[in-house]
């Protein structure tokens, strides 16, 4: 595959480290990166804002459907902060969605198949050109069954807690350390459980445990694969 672009699939559990390398990469190989779970926090954000989550922790459906139709959303590098954006109905929702708040309820709403059906199709149209890193649950399940390049990134839940929390308390949010591990816990256990596109691992996945690794031994044996795909045939 020489020099053709390909898409690379990074999936894995959350806290994991998955943006962080997955920016990485995209920085070094002059990709796109697509940051998949930005688009279910901003789907969790309008139902918040709706003030669906108000009271209760599972609202219907066909409410969330509903603020499903009015969603659209918009990715855009931003040349200053040298970072891509989200924009919700052309608001930028970027720092918003990476509140606790959303975290909570970013997995009820990452559950509904229609919310998901909505998402995918968003994201094969982003992947349509190649040349993209993209990260979530299910990019090399569902998204690009046929990605070139799979990559599973797990890390042990003690050290993803800390990442979080620290990741949180930098940016000046409140947190407690075990609020973060119970959210992480409670996140998983939705994610890896639910019917439709479960976090699982695709066979032909690459898998990465990082938990003792810097980003640089990361960037080291990405490269590695990297380079052995554009030699073969
Ligand atoms: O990667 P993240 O923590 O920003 O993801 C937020 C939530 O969205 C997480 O609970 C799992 C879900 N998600 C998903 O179901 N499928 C994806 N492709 C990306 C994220």
């Amino acid at each position: 595959m020489k020099n053709q672009k390909i898409i690379i699939a990074l999936d894995g559990n959350s806290s994991c480290g998955k943006s962080t390398y997955a920016k990485r990469i995209a920085t070094e190989i002059g990709y796109a990166y697509i940051d998949t779970g930005a688009m279910y926090r901003s789907v969790t954000l309008a139902a918040m804002e709706k003030g669906l989550f108000d009271e209760t922790e599972a609202p219907p459906i066909e409410q969330i459907e509903e603020v499903l139709k009015t969603v659209e959303l918009n990715l855009r590098f931003n040349p200053h902060k040298q970072r891509t954006e989200i924009f919700l109905n052309g608001r930028m929702v970027e720092d918003l969605i990476r509140r606790m708040e959303v975290a909570d309820h970013v997995s009820y709403i990452a559950a509904i198949s229609s919310v998901r059906r909505k998402m995918v199709e968003y994201q094969r149209k982003l992947g349509e050109e190649k040349g993209v890193v993209m990260d979530g649950r299910d990019i090399g399940t569902v998204v690009f069954p046929k990605a070139e390049l799979k990559i599973f990134l797990t890390a042990s839940p003690e050290v993803r807690a800390i990442r979080r929390y620290k990741e949180l308390i930098e940016k000046g949010m409140l947190v407690e350390l075990e609020e973060v591990r119970l959210n992480l816990e409670k996140r998983d256990h939705i994610d890896s459980s639910r019917e439709d596109s479960p976090l699982k691992q695709a066979d032909d996945s690459i898998v990465l445990d990082n938990s003792e690794m810097t980003v640089e031994e990361q960037m080291v044996w990405f490269r590695e694969k990297f380079d052995r795909l554009r030699t073969e045939e």
